[in-house]
């Protein structure tokens, strides 16, 4: 009986168990592994791109006018499209697995497509550690991004629908935090890497396979959401698996809640073409501009691109791979200020303080780039004071992302999608993100190339379009239970003429107040 499913306060508050017991915490603090080959991955090809045997022994050609060309200007000196597929390719790769994954998420559940990510990227890593040419190196990052598109997909859904509602930002936040995990483990293996012979690089990119066989036994060992056991029909189980989860007794009435959505999602069979119907036009848009606007806050010129473009601003080979290190250290720092704040203060605060911090970092970037560099990048001299100020903004940037659209661009997508489109939902949302991540990995160079310093006006201006368009479009999700989510939507001044005439719990098109009431009493 659907009644309990009218929520007893205006945002939501509903009396399910909220504790957080061990075996929960554990569960998510393993899957959420499933980030760290992410950012292993994205940290390490920017500090391996940069050292100089990897350069000589695949991309000859940008070693050498590294080298030699005092006449290039200097924000060109690593332009070159190879170099950069050898980055971007992973993100293409990722971009299309993360459809697939939506079918066999739904299907065989949340843990085998993060078995199946675990795998591919195994696999993708030796092939690259063993890389005697350069489409080796090429199939394996598309490998490690088919495995990536699998592991992004599942592991934030896992977590969502694992955590009680009252923790789910910060549990979910904990993928966030194991990609920073990853991206520091990255820049600091480089940093020891960078030596002379093929070693180096050989074991920064071999060394992605500890990650993956990490997250590989943890599928192996994880329980399945009881979410996606009641999606394949298994009732008892689900029961007995909520039961163990939450802690207590009562799950009676999250139980039924998640059966009913669950029976609601059945009769919408067809989650691909259920998306494009009117109703979920909010859910969509989110899917498709909070990735967009994730990357448009230029943090992967940043992450990426960290040690050359250091370089670039006159350090050297090591000095710039130490600052990615600082950086990768700040990331993981702010991105622990998320966990503890983002179920407390909530979303929308943490997006725009950081968006506003963001902003103000990027102008002061340009500037001082600007002053120093010109437009032909060539600069009579760079004290060091200067260059140190340069890096600070940079990691006050980093700060603003890693507490706001860093986890958040990937909370808010895995906990607003109704269960009858979340697969779906979920893999647009990774697809999309993968595709932007590929974009911009493949096109900084060359856009640091045309627009120099104004790189960074180019994203500050992306920072205040995203900034209001959260201000103005992003309803508050913080302490609403996953299966009650359609309220935020029914509350919004904007959304509310898409979803007002539909009780999701219900499932029935409905037109008054009095209507959802007698749905939910009949
Ligand atoms: C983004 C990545 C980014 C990372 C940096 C993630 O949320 O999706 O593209 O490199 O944060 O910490």
């Amino acid at each position: 009986m659907p009644g309990s499913a009218i929520p007893t306060s205006p945002n939501g508050d509903k009396a399910y168990p909220r504790n957080l017991t061990i075996f929960v915490t554990f569960t998510c603090v393993v899957a959420a592994m499933g980030g760290l080959i992410f950012g292993y991955d994205i940290g390490i090809s920017g500090g391996v791109s940069s050292m100089d045997p990897f350069l000589k022994k695949f991309f000859p050609s940008i070693h050498r006018k590294q080298m030699h060309d005092e006449l290039t200007n200097q924000y060109c000196k690593f332009n070159s499209q190879v170099l950069t597929m050898f980055s971007s390719a992973l993100y293409l790769a990722a971009s299309v697995s993360s459809l697939v994954a939506s079918t066999v998420t739904r299907k065989l559940g949340r843990k085998y497509s993060m078995l199946v990510g675990g795998v591919l990227v195994c696999v993708g890593a030796i092939i690259n550690g063993f890389a005697q040419d350069v489409w080796m190196l090429i199939i394996g990052r598309i490998l490690l991004g088919f495995g990536i598109g699998f592991a992004n997909q599942s592991v934030p859904l896992y977590l969502s629908e694992m955590a009680p509602y009252k923790y789910r930002g910060s549990l979910n936040t904990g993928f966030q935090l194991s990609i920073t995990i990853g991206i520091l483990a990255a820049n600091v293996f480089n940093y020891y890497n960078n030596i002379d012979g093929n070693m180096g690089w050989r074991l920064s990119l071999g060394g992605a396979t500890v990650p993956a066989l990490a997250v590989t036994v943890g599928s192996m060992i994880l329980p399945e959401t009881p979410n996606s056991m009641i999606e394949r029909g298994k009732f008892e189980e689900a029961r007995a698996k909520l039961h163990r989860i939450r802690g207590v007794d009562d799950i009676d009435e999250e139980f039924n809640d998640l059966t009913y959505a669950s029976e609601e999602s059945r009769k919408h069979e067809r989650q691909w073409r259920n998306l494009w119907q009117k109703k979920y036009i909010p859910h969509l848009t989110m899917a498709i501009l909070i990735p967009f606007f994730q990357q448009l806050t230029g943090i992967n010129v940043i992450i990426l691109y960290a040690p050359v473009l250091f370089k670039t601003i006159g350090f050297s080979g090591n000095a710039s791979l130490m600052s990615a290190v600082i950086l990768g250290t700040i990331n993981v720092l702010a991105t622990c200020v998320s966990i503890y704040g983002v179920d407390k203060w909530g979303r929308r605060f943490l997006f725009l303080e950081g968006g506003a911090q963001m902003f103000i970092c990027q102008v002061a970037v340009a500037i001082f780039i600007g002053i120093k560099f010109g437009v032909n990048g060539n600069p009579d001299d760079l004290p060091k004071w200067y260059a140190i100020i340069v890096v600070f903004f940079i990691c006050i940037h980093v700060v603003g992302f890693a507490w706001s659209w860093g986890p958040l661009g990937w909370l808010v997508p895995s906990e607003i999608f109704p269960l009858e489109i979340r697969s779906a939902a979920q893999s647009i949302n990774v697809s999309f993100n993968m595709f932007f991540t590929f974009l911009i990995a493949q096109s900084f160079l060359t856009m640091l190339c045309h627009l120099k310093f104004g790189i960074f006006l180019f994203f500050a201006l992306w920072v205040v379009v995203m900034t209001m368009f959260v201000y103005m479009f992003l309803p508050e999700t913080k302490n609403i239970p996953i299966e009650e989510m359609a309220i935020v939507w029914k509350n919004h001044w904007f959304w509310s003429r898409f979803v007002v005439n539909v009780d999701y719990l219900n499932g029935a098109e409905i037109s008054t107040g009095v209507d959802i009431i007698m749905n939910h009493a009949s």
